[in-house]
């Protein structure tokens, strides 16, 4: 790899191997690469020519990407790092981190702080700044109920930009940066809003279960962290050893009328209330009645343990993972109707 140092803009890396900055350990080569390490170089980057290159990926830790080959154009991979306290109400505590901490660092920091509130999203893999993009959740809790702003610099012109919660326009798997923004902005900092009255937050059945095998009935923060982080290590492939993007599909929401449907023809289907009145499947429990769990299509499998992770046997491609990703949403669509949609993003 060739390094370059442009007088303004930050250095930039040619012909770089994408497989290390991947989590599903796909391979591809970017034609050029910058590392931005705070807002400054952000917005250099954004004003110099290598903005205007195409295709552009803003990448953070590569964990919910799927990287179909070679990647053409340009790679700016975030490494702002700082986290703070950046103020404090009767209610509420505000903390700041930049766009490249590691989440879960992040997380299990602010609860050595003695600021509680993500701790059902530990150990969630990734940085700071893409948790905003599709808006992570997990055990009952999503990342928009502890959101309160962010920073970002726009690629198109360098502007600095703040977005409120109202801005990000969260949603399942979902966000303005996943629709109209989508790969306009580079996200430098996050803050969120950590309530002062704590309760914890029970309601994902399989962490109540797990809460009470503990014998706590009364969990602390960090009860309910460490609670999570055990249901997620049985559940799912740490990607140091395998190589995966998390949950493949996202959960489809259907219309009650649907759900009726199916469930009268397939007794047991999981499905839980959404506040719009429809309801929501669970793709696993679909993907797993089709015959998938724990089965391969080529180098690619789903996983023995959570049929929904797509799992890199060895020596995947892009094209590998298509191939199974299609050949699973053909088998739901036809036994049960209902159409599958990739939940990581394709590079
Ligand atoms: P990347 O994969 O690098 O990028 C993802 C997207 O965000 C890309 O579109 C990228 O362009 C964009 N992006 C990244 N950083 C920035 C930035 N600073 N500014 C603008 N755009 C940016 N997700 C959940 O919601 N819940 C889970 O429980 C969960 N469990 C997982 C378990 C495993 C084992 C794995 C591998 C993944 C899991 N995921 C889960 C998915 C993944 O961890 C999250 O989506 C995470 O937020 C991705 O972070 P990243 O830094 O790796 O993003
Ligand atoms: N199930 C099966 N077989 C399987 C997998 C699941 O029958 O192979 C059933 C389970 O028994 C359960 C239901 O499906 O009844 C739901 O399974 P689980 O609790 O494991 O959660 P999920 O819906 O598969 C979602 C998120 C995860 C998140 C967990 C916990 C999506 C797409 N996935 O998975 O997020 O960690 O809930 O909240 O919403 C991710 O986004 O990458 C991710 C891992």
């Amino acid at each position: 790899m060739r390094i370059e140092a442009p007088a303004a803009a930050p250095s930039v890396a040619r012909d770089v191997e994408l497989r290390p900055f991947n989590t599903f350990g796909l391979p591809g080569r970017a034609a050029q690469l910058v590392v931005v390490r705070d807002a400054l170089e952000a917005a250099a980057f954004a004003a110099s020519p290598l903005a205007a290159l195409r295709p552009r990926l803003v990448l953070g830790g590569g964990s919910n990407i799927v990287l179909r080959g070679d990647f053409a154009g340009i790679v700016v991979k975030v490494e702002i790092v700082g986290r703070r306290l950046v103020g404090e109400d009767a209610d509420a505590w505000y903390v700041e981190a930049g766009a490249g901490e590691s989440w879960h660092e992040f997380v299990r920091w602010t609860l050595a702080q003695g600021w509680p509130g993500l701790e059902n999203l530990s150990l969630i893999p990734g940085t700071v700044g893409a948790a905003p993009i599709q808006n992570i959740g997990a055990y009952g809790l999503e990342m928009a109920e502890r959101f309160h702003a962010l920073e970002a610099v726009s690629l198109n012109d360098g502007e600095r930009r703040v977005f409120d919660r109202e801005a990000c326009r969260f949603g399942y798997r979902d966000s303005t940066f996943k629709q109209e923004a989508a790969d306009r902005f580079l996200i430098t900092a996050v803050t969120f809003r950590l309530p002062k009255r704590w309760s914890p937050v029970t309601g994902y059945a399989e962490l109540a279960r797990e809460l009470a095998a503990r014998g706590l009935a009364a969990p602390t923060p960090l009860d309910v962290s460490d609670a999570v982080m055990a249901i997620r290590r049985r559940k799912l492939p740490d990607p140091a050893r395998i190589g995966n993007a998390g949950s493949f599909f996202k959960n489809p929401v259907v219309d009650a009328a649907t759900l009726a449907r199916l469930a009268a023809e397939h007794p047991g289907l999981p499905h839980y209330p959404q506040p719009d009145g429809r309801e929501k499947l669970a793709a696993g429990w679909l993907i797993d009645r089709c015959g998938w769990k724990g089965r391969d299509l080529g180098p690619v499998g789903a996983y023995e343990q959570q049929a929904l992770v797509l799992v890199n046997r060895g020596g995947a491609t892009g094209s590998d993972v298509r191939r199974i990703a299609e050949a699973i949403q053909a088998d739901v669509r036809a036994k049960f109707g209902v159409a599958l949609e990739p939940e990581p993003v394709f590079v």
